[in-house]
Order: structure tokens, then C-alpha cells, then sequence
């Protein structure tokens, strides 16, 4: 399977790429510093320099021939201002819809953010930008006929993956690891009969095969393929 990844430097994207590679898949993907390229090479993976915001659909399109999922983690995480996360969060989503398009690749995995994230903190209207441009990236995405599923960490840590999560269409907002995140990524990339849907992610008990594996049992008889 191709599995392209827009962010595959990032700290999901980069823990993907490896566990991707490391069953088999042929994994590509858009990362933003020429450093990064040379640190995803020590690990075997060949991806293309370029950043997200300077491309147009038909120039992401040109990269993503012969991709069967395109998975979106790229995120301006809060650096640079609002602009930033309109372009990268935001626009970068209607370039990645419309290039998945142009090039007929009809999976697309999006790692979104729950929508009540810190809603117990007071939170800044960088913050909140954020959450609003996460949100409609959601709306736009699932507006489209693509075979699409939007993931919903929870608050992202770098402690070492448990392998045991929960994932459910709505959760209460707690945390998750960044390795069980790019963990149950390789697994919806590998479960195609689980599109159209959103599902929240949070650490929880089941373990992370299990936990996708019912989620697309509890697709309806007759569903979408
Ligand atoms: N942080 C949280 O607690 C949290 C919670 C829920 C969901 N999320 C979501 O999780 C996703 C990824 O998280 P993460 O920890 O992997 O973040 P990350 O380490 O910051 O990875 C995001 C990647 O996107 C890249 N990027 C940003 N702008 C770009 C551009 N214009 N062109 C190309 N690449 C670009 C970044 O490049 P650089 O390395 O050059 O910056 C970075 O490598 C984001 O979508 C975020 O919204 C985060």
C-alpha cells in the first residue's frame, strides 16, 4: 500500500512513517526543513522536501500519483501566528482535498483535534483560532465524497505507547501518546471499511487492534464500503 503522509517530519507523522515502513508499506510524504529529510533517510524513508502553504493542488497532485491514503497531521501548532494555522491547518486541507481529487486517490485520513480541547483552561484567541480552523477543516472534509475518516486525539504526550486506547465517536477529552496515535493511524490505514466517520482518541483499556477493528464491525449491514 502508498500511504502519503502531508507532515510525515512531525511528531505523529515521523512515528507513522516508521512503523509504516516497518510493515511494509511504501510511505512518502511533505516535510517542511531540509534537516528533517536527512533524520527521515537514517530511517530508510525517502520523502519530498516542500512546504505545504507554497504549493497548489496541482503541484501536491504531481506527488501523490499512485497514493491509495493520503494521511493529513501537518499543523502550524500554534507558531507564527494565526496566519499560519489558517494556511497550514486550514488551507493546506483544501489543497490536500483538492489534489486527492486531481489524482483520483479516494482515502484520505485527517488528524483533526477535539473540538472541547482545554475548554477547562482559560484559553487564548490563538487557541481558539486554532480550535475554529481544526473544526471546519472537519466540516470541509467530511462535506466531500471522498473515503474519508477524521481522527481526534486527545492532548498529545511523548510518553512511551501503552498499545491500549479507547476510540469511540465521542469521548471525554483527556490524554493520548504521540506513538499510540501514529499506532492506531497504521491501523485505520490498513482497515478500509471505516470511512466516513469521526472518531475521538484517548488513552483507554482496549488494545489498539481490537479498538479499530470494532469500529468498523459497528458499521451498519449495507453500509459504505
Ligand atoms: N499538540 C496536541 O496536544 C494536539 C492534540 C490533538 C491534535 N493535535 C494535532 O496533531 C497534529 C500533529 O501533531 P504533532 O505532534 O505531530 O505536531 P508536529 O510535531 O508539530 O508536526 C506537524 C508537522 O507539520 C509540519 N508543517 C507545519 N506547517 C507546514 C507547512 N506549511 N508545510 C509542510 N509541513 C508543515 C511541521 O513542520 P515543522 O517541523 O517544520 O514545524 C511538523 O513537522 C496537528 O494537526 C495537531 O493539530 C495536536
Amino acid at each position: 500500500m502508498k500511504v502519503f503522509i502531508v507532515g510525515i517530519a512531525g511528531g505523529i507523522g515521523s512515528r507513522l512513517a516508521r512503523l509504516l515502513t516497518a510493515t511494509g508499506d511504501q510511505v512518502d510524504g511533505l516535510y517542511r526543513r531540509s534537516e528533517q529529510g536527512r533524520h527521515l533517510e537514517t530511517h530508510g524513508i525517502h520523502a519530498t522536501h516542500g512546504d505545504l502553504t507554497r504549493l497548489d493542488a496541482p503541484a501536491l497532485a504531481a506527488l501523490l500519483h499512485g497514493t491509495d491514503v493520503l494521511v493529513f497531521t501537518a499543523g502550524a501548532g500554534g507558531k507564527n501566528g494565526t496566519g499560519a494555522t489558517t494556511a497550514t491547518d486550514g488551507t493546506g486541507l483544501t489543497t490536500a482535498v483538492e489534489a486527492a481529487r486531481l489524482t483520483g486517490t479516494r482515502r484520505l485520513l485527517l488528524v483533526s483535534v477535539f473540538p472541547e480541547a482545554w475548554r477547562h483552561r482559560d484559553v487564548s484567541d490563538t487557541f481558539e483560532h486554532y480550535i475554529d480552523v481544526k473544526k471546519r477543516a472537519d466540516a470541509e472534509l467530511a462535506a466531500t465524497d471522498l473515503d474519508w475518516t477524521i481522527l481526534r486525539p486527545a492532548a498529545l504526550t511523548d510518553e512511551p505507547g501503552t498499545g491500549h486506547i479507547s476510540l469511540s465517536p465521542a469521548l471525554v477529552h483527556t490524554d493520548i501518546t504521540r506513538d499510540d496515535v501514529a499506532a492506531t493511524l497504521a491501523e485505520l490505514v490498513h482497515a478500509p471499511r471505516i470511512p466516513h466517520q469521526i472518531l475521538e482518541l484517548t488513552q483507554g483499556p482496549e488494545p489498539i487492534t481490537d479498538a479499530v477493528h470494532r469500529q468498523t464491525h459497528d458499521l451498519p449491514t449495507g453500509g459504505r464500503p
